[in-house]
């Protein structure tokens, strides 16, 4: 009596493995879901490992003085400059993440957010081409949930990299950021490192 119930129970076992295996493999969506999983586990698997057997550190950069920026100034921080330095905007906010630069830097899993505003791409979880605009993107067709994962990213940023300026919209001015607000970020920055 007991053999059956472990014979059952075995059963009932393999038969939801295979419901999930045809769930997972059974539709061309899944398949191309499970491949770009695996696609950036590898990419982030691989950037780790060379960053760990690179012999020598790259020097850090200078922190950047505090400062807007326009669409157009941010692209050039795409990690292919001399510097490599790469900013991602978030939210309407500028972040340097050159320390995070095996995920953006050129080749990282999340490359193509250098130098762009990566808030649409964040908020609704793509990695596709589309959701980096090369003009100003107000998201306002975005709805609560994406706009509330988006400010969550915003609050890891923030938690991560060095705040530098805000992305500025279209004919809107750049702030006059006065030495001493350099120096708070300075200060924060210590604090966090
Ligand atoms: C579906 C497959 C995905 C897998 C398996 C995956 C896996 C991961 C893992 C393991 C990390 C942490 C790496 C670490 O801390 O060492 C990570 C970080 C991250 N992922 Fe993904 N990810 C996926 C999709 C995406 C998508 C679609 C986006 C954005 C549209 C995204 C954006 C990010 C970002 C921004 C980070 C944070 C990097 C940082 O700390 O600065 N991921 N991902």
């Amino acid at each position: 009596m007991a053999d059956n119930n472990e014979t059952k129970e075995g059963q009932t076992e393999n038969s939801l493995i295979v419901r999930i295996m045809s769930e997972l493999f059974g539709s061309p969506l899944n398949l191309a879901l499970l491949a770009i999983c695996g696609f950036l586990i590898y990419k982030i698997i691989s950037s780790r490992r060379s960053t760990n057997s690179a012999p020598s550190k790259e020097p850090e950069l200078p922190p950047l003085k505090k400062q807007d920026f326009t669409l157009e100034q941010l692209r050039e921080y795409d990690g292919k400059g001399i510097d490599g330095r790469v900013l991602i905007a978030v939210n309407g906010k500028v972040f340097d993440v050159t320390r995070g630069k095996r995920f953006y830097g050129p080749g990282g899993p999340y490359g193509l957010f250098a130098g762009h505003d990566a808030s649409r791409a964040l908020a609704t979880f793509s990695l596709g081409e589309d959701a980096l605009k090369n003009e100003h993107d107000d998201l306002s067709d975005l709805n609560s949930m994406q706009m509330e994962s988006i400010r969550e990213w915003e609050m890891q940023f923030q938690e991560k990299y060095v705040y530098v300026g805000k992305l500025l919209k279209p004919g809107e001015q750049p702030t006059e950021y006065s030495d001493t607000e350099d120096e708070d970020k300075t200060e924060t920055e210590k604090k966090t490192d």
